[in-house]
């Protein structure tokens, strides 16, 4: 092992280890092609909801279900996840994982087109939006996110660093150009305080502080 493998096993040590269930959800997720937040990115998930802890979550992409089981992890032992999934293949795999590890009565799994699903969700009802499903929504994921946090929420976006691309990538990557309209709103938005942590792919938090007008 080289040594920047040895300071990662170490470090590993001393964070939050991926119990059995989070092992079995992210082999599962691998093999069904389903790309998951990094290891890393799964504990600050889990630290930024265990932070007051939220007890409202809703996530935006629940994939296999690997960063729901941090989420949950994380968050108040009565707290409840509302997690959408446009795919019924992915909505069972991430079933499956909630249900190996207990939480299946703390999960509202919704399947659905997260735009028309954010709709129906309940104005300045959540502690906490993690955003990860169609990098081209970001920016509507936004929208949504300034309507359903509570003051003093967290808004959490995965991806951000898109592989080193984020700045360099050619003008057809929509993708890219739909995180860069995301990361660059949020920046601007007097409502947010945000920080890009270079964790995993790159995670975006900001904290909604909306100001009074
Ligand atoms: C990167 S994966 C999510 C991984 C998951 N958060 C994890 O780390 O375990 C993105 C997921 O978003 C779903 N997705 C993509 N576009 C969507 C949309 N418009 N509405 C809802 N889900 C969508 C995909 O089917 C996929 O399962």
């Amino acid at each position: 092992m080289d040594s920047d493998a040895n300071a990662r096993a170490y470090l590993q040590r001393v964070n939050p280890p991926e119990d059995e269930p989070l092992r079995a959800a992210r082999a599962r997720s691998e093999e069904a092609d389903i790309p998951s937040v990094a290891y890393e990115t799964g504990a600050m998930l889990r630290w930024l909801a265990g932070l007051e802890p939220a007890k409202t979550i809703v996530e935006i992409g629940s994939g296999g279900g690997y960063s729901g089981l941090w989420l949950l992890a994380g968050m108040h032992p009565r707290g409840a996840l509302t997690t959408i999934e446009a795919d019924p293949d992915h909505q069972a795999l991430s079933q499956k994982a909630y249900a190996e590890a207990g939480h299946s009565e703390r999960v509202r799994s919704i399947l659905g087109q997260a735009l028309t699903v954010l709709e129906r969700l309940a104005d300045t009802s959540y502690d906490l939006v993690f955003c990860d499903a169609a990098k081209t929504e970001y920016p509507a994921y936004l929208a949504h996110a300034r309507r359903l946090l509570r003051p003093g929420g967290l808004l959490v976006a995965d991806n951000v660093w898109w592989g080193g691309e984020i700045a360099d990538a050619p003008a057809d990557d929509e993708d890219a150009a739909g995180l860069r309209a995301f990361v660059e709103e949020v920046a601007e938005d007097p409502d947010f305080e945000a920080q890009v942590l270079f964790v995993g792919d790159g995670l975006l938090v900001a904290v909604y502080h909306p100001k009074e007008r």
